[in-house]
């Protein structure tokens, strides 16, 4: 949940850091620290609790230079938020960064009769140490002695102070995407901080060391052996990684939909049918599966409520979602006729990729629906559909959300098209209505000064109800979370016709209530559940399908009418309503919109 980068070349580090910190904050931001290696050879550290901002005063007040260096943004699991708890920890001739846990680090710190010296309480600064217990002059004895103690999840930086201008790295599940660029060579927890540098990068192999010089990258695995790195290319437009003009990240990533929507779903469509080949998915994968189960974590769990909506109704085909968190204690039952569908932005968050690997021992086939190129979930799924929604910095997902929908509207359609449930025809109105998606997003984020409007009505609530009937609710699920994470206001997602069963005694005039209503066969009761909260003087602001008629009688307080798609699609326009909702929210209570407090963009700790 941290982010690491590190450097060796021609330039200044401190400045090629600082500017990577700044890109890699989003995966966490409590405390920053950089090192550096001067051209004496000593190593210099300048650390602090806070921002990447702080940090870059610390340096211009205390400057610090050379050529090779690590550095890292912190989001804090063992040890709180403090000075000397922020990375990188030196211990002796050994500098290190790390992200991720090592779980016995007490053991170790016993072990190595660590207790009385070491300056911090984190499990980083033990492994720094028990990489100086190892060290007697060869750095890869002592990196691979070490590795072999640790219990946990490690994507390591090191610099050894009597080995100038080398940065060392090795990894066990925690990210690490390593560069050769005209200026050095260059490693970093992802590829959003390479792209300007390299086209080339490849994704550093577990327990595999590499070793990072001015002139050139060298990679061993763990008996010694020179590897061939497995180069790939960076294929992410770099200027999706600035803001463009935008206050925030996700105000731009908002607005990128349409078109990276388009980019998902146009190379995924021939002669106006869903065609998954040149992902390499056979089509026996989708008509010999007997059931489905998607695992993911927060929005791209939401993503599977959706997909199961679709699969259920439309190919009749039994779909659970399951939290990756509570997959694999749960007893969760996947066989060889089960596909297992994981999706996550990131590629990289622990619980969804341990779900997969529960799945894969289980005899499942198994299916990624990622974003990050060459990411950890990508590369043990047995296949991989990426959504080309380019980098989201914003911890707050959202084109992310909206490509994986697009990915499970392809793979729902391209299901009903091989199993034999929609003709040709049918499978071709079907293609035709999710092109149309972009298009109709476009129209929603041009009347978005509409929804900054009624944003206002909830500024300064406590609490907040979604509800709405079934793909309806599915939608709110994502909307309410969306709200919760960057304005900090409570949002509970309620299935309408559930409120009455306990929770509607929590509604009352200052209760606002947000109703989503776009599923023809449930608008009825949808307008009556919407009365009862208005009967108890609840405040609702109403997005529903343009052609709907409001009960003159009822007074209206904020309504935003939809451009409409066949049902099973509006999910997509409420969707980017909804975020902007609570992005208006967000911004006009002055909040840090992109850095949500105690989040981290990437979740690799379970
Ligand atoms: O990278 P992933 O898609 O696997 O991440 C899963 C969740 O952590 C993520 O969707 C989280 O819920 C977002 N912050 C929500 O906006």
């Amino acid at each position: 949940m941290c982010g690491i980068i590190g450097y060796t070349g021609k330039k200044e580090a401190e400045e090629i850091m600082l500017d990577a910190l700044e890109v890699l904050e989003y995966r966490g931001y409590d405390s920053a620290g950089i090192a550096v290696c001067g051209s004496d050879g000593g190593v210099q550290i300048r650390k602090c609790a806070g921002r990447v901002k702080d940090l870059r005063s610390l340096c211009e007040r205390v400057k610090v230079s050379g050529a090779c260096g690590i550095g890292h943004t912190r989001w804090a699991t063992h040890g709180g938020v403090s000075d000397e708890n922020a990375h990188p920890h030196m211990f002796g001739n050994v500098t290190v960064i790390h992200n991720g846990i090592i779980e016995n680090y007490k053991r170790l710190i016993g072990k190595y009769d660590l207790q009385e010296k070491l300056q911090s309480q984190t499990d980083s600064e033990v492994v720094a140490a028990v990489l100086e217990h190892f060290y007697n002059g060869d750095p890869y004895a002592a990196i691979r002695k070490t590795v072999l103690k640790l219990k946990g999840t490690f994507a390591l930086g090191i610099m050894f102070g009597d080995i100038p201008d080398t940065v060392f790295a090795v990894r066990n599940v925690s990210p690490i995407v390593i560069a050769r660029a005209e200026e050095g060579s260059m490693m970093a927890s992802d590829v959003t901080v390479l792209g300007q540098y390299s086209k080339e990068y490849f994704v550093l192999p577990e327990f595999h060391v590499a070793v990072l010089k001015k002139e050139g990258i060298e990679l061993y695995d763990m008996s010694g052996e020179a590897v061939e790195p497995q180069w790939l290319t960076v294929s992410w437009d770099v200027n999706r990684s600035s803001k463009g003009g935008y206050p925030f990240y996700m105000e731009k990533e908002i607005m990128e939909q349409p078109e990276v929507i388009w980019e998902t779903i146009e190379p995924r469509i021939k002669n106006g049918l869903p065609d998954l080949e040149s992902d390499g998915i056979p089509d026996s994968l989708l008509k010999e599966c007997s059931h489905i189960c998607v695992v993911a974590c927060g929005t791209a769990m939401h993503a599977g409520l959706v997909g199961k909506a679709l699969m259920q109704s439309l190919v009749k085909m039994h779909m659970d979602v399951e939290l990756a968190s509570e997959f694999m204690y749960t007893d969760s039952l996947v066989d060889e006729k089960t596909l297992v569908i994981a999706i996550s932005q990131s590629g990289e968050t622990i619980d969804t990729l341990e779900a997969l690997k529960y799945a894969k021992k289980n005899g499942a086939k198994t299916l990624a629906i990622v974003n990050v190129k060459g990411a950890s979930i990508a590369r043990e799924s047995e296949h991989v559909i990426y959504t080309n929604a380019g980098p989201e910095i914003a911890v707050a997902s959202t084109k992310a959300y909206t490509t994986q929908l697009a990915v499970l509207y392809l793979l729902t359609g391209r299901m009903a098209y091989v199993r034999g449930i929609f003709d040709e025809a049918k499978t071709k109105e079907f293609t035709a209505e999710l092109m149309r998606v972009p298009a109709v997003m476009q129209e929603v984020l041009d009347r978005r000064e509409e929804i900054h409007y009624i944003a206002r009505s909830i500024l300064n609530a406590k609490d907040v109800f979604m509800i709405g009937r079934g793909l309806d609710y599915s939608i709110l699920l994502e909307g309410s979370l969306k709200l919760k994470e960057i304005s900090y206001i409570h949002s509970e997602a309620y299935a309408s016709g559930e409120l009455k069963h306990g929770t509607i005694a929590l509604i009352t005039e200052d209760t606002p209530v947000v109703a989503v209503i776009t599923q023809d066969k449930v608008q009825s009761k949808e307008f009556s559940n919407i009365k009862e909260v208005q009967s108890r003087g609840a405040e609702v602001i109403l997005f529903m399908k343009e052609s709907y008629r409001l009960d003159q009688d009822a007074a209206w307080d904020s309504v935003f009418k939809l451009p409409e798609m066949r049902d099973e699609f509006m999910v997509m326009p409420v969707s980017a309503a909804l975020q902007l909702l609570a992005y208006y929210v967000s911004l006009d209570k002055g909040l840090d919109v992109d850095k949500p407090r105690n989040l981290a963009k990437v979740v690799t700790v379970e």
